[in-house]
């Protein structure tokens, strides 16, 4: 029998991230602050709210000592986290290394690293051997507060060996994984050497779930391809043990933003922000500063559309909100002394001795301030050169109530597929695409971009994050049931 989201409200989840919803800061021996953390996982998970759910992950921080654990713990307990505590070693090799300088450059199709071949062989090895280090620490924590009867939610690209883990000590358990990012065609994921090993351990899970169903299809190609297990319209089989593969498209909690315009720390900031770029076109691009997220590219179609629109200079204005993030990754490095040439020849070009066209922030803003900035942007540019969906486009659409501003869009985003009728979408490798599609966004009509957004807005507020964990999990119930029943028969 088929039960309703409401019925599974009442069920106990286990949302099991590498990163909590909060990271801490160390203030003293034994205190804490916590602090919203960035990224597209987190900002959907905190609108999955009608759950009784406990998060487990890492809290960002290296805690050697026993005081600061407990003391953390505590405040964390209040959040409903739960953390796994991993030493700099692992961390350094794990997080640093294997997750993010091997799988999430390849899964972004940017390829494994290149520089010295040997040496990259051999960590490559130390690091996967501390990934599965560290996904089982996780199972430990995982398997210490587990009851009976809990669904156990695993995700992203840093616990691929989680449910493998989970279901060596309890094969009762109700696992599913959920990859926020995208999943490469079978051909790019074939040049991992531990490509079989990964995939091995992933369906182990009852249950697998992507943004979209290309990268569904794309990981069902690399189970048969690569393992030679038959794919089903159902999912992967092997030896008549079926793993579910499905997508599930993530969404935001709209309300969240919408409510936030009403508030009075929002509306000051609006008008603040009205003031300041009184007479000029707002722009605006939020992403974390991530080779995947194409700020480079962004920033040289924007030159390009100031070399040939000369009307236009000093009318527009571009703020760039760029979010240090794994900033111990070389490759994160080179990419913020890029980025900033890049910012600084703009600017010196075009600049006047009172304005300059690219406004560029190294930090984050906090939540009224991001709100306001979304609301009073005219166009919004999302040119990420891959993204598993991209939630900065979801939130920008819930915040345009005012200026039905226009979404310049990546057709490399998952949000492309669900927003794309309603975006203009690019090519973010096409510097001159992007340029005529800034001119485009800029002159449109007050009808076409309202048609538009009306188009984004009805996506965005009815396909949210409550309802893709409901419906996750709802199937993951039904998919645990079925094969119950298909062994009984
Ligand atoms: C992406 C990933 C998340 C990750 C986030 C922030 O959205 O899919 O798993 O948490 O980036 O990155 P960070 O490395 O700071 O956790």
């Amino acid at each position: 029998e088929r039960l309703d989201g409401r019925t599974f409200s009442r069920q106990r989840l286990l949302v099991v991230a590498n990163r909590l919803p909060v990271s801490a800061i160390r203030r003293g021996e034994d205190s804490w602050s916590l602090e919203i953390s960035a990224g597209g996982l987190v900002s959907a998970l905190l609108g999955v709210k009608e759950f009784e759910a406990r998060w487990i992950g890492w809290a960002g921080v290296n805690v050697p000592d026993e005081i600061g654990q407990k003391a953390l713990t505590k405040a964390l307990a209040e959040k409903r986290c739960i953390p796994v505590f991993l030493d700099e070693d692992i961390v350094h090799q794990y997080y640093n290394g294997y997750c993010n300088n091997i799988l999430w450059p390849l899964f972004h199709y940017l390829g494994l690293p290149q520089e010295d071949r040997l040496a990259t062989t051999r960590s490559f090895q130390s690091q996967f051997a501390a990934y599965i280090k560290a996904n089982q620490m996780f199972a430990d924590v995982v398997n210490k507060h587990y009851k009976d009867g809990d669904v156990v939610w695993c995700h992203d690209y840093h616990l691929m060996f989680l449910p493998k883990c989970l279901k060596e000590y309890n094969s009762d358990m109700k696992v599913g994984w959920f990859l926020h990012t995208p999943f490469p065609s079978s051909e790019i994921h074939r040049t991992l050497p531990s490509r079989s090993d990964l995939l091995r351990a992933v369906l182990a899970a009852d249950l697998v779930g992507f943004h979209t169903y290309d990268y569904a299809r794309h990981f069902v190609s690399a189970c048969t391809r690569i393992l030679g297990f038959e794919g089903t319209p159902e999912g992967v089989e092997d030896q008549g043990r079926l793993t579910r593969v499905a997508a599930f498209p993530i969404g935001i909690d709209s309300e969240r933003f919408i409510r936030a315009l009403e508030i009075n720390p929002v509306q000051v900031h609006i008008k603040e922000l009205q003031e300041t770029f009184a007479g000029r076109k707002v722009m605006l691009g939020v992403d974390r500063l991530d080779m995947i997220k194409g700020i480079p590219q962004k920033l040289l179609a924007f030159e390009k559309f100031l070399e040939e629109n000369s009307d236009w200079r000093g009318k527009v204005v571009l703020l760039q909100i760029a979010v240090p993030t794994r900033t111990d990754v070389p490759e994160y490095q080179r990419l913020t002394s890029q980025v900033h040439e890049i910012v600084g020849r703009i600017n010196g070009r075009f600049g006047t001795l009172t304005a300059v066209p690219i406004h560029h922030l190294d930090r984050s803003l906090d939540f009224p301030a991001l709100c306001a900035l979304y609301a009073v942007t005219d166009v919004a540019l999302v040119t990420s050169l891959r993204d598993g969906m991209n939630l900065v486009s979801y939130e920008f659409v819930a915040c345009q109530d005012l200026k039905k501003g226009v979404l310049i869009l990546s057709e490399f985003a998952g949000a492309a597929q669900s927003l794309g009728a309603g975006a203009i979408l690019v090519n973010p490798w096409n510097i001159t695409e992007v340029a005529n599609a800034i001119a485009r966004a800029l002159n449109m009509s007050p009808e076409e971009r309202e048609k538009r957004h009306w188009h984004n807005f009805t996506h965005v507020t009815t396909h949210t994050a409550q309802e893709w964990a409901e419906t996750f999990v709802s199937e993951l119930n039904d998919t645990v049931v079925e094969a119950q029943l298909r062994i009984k028969q």
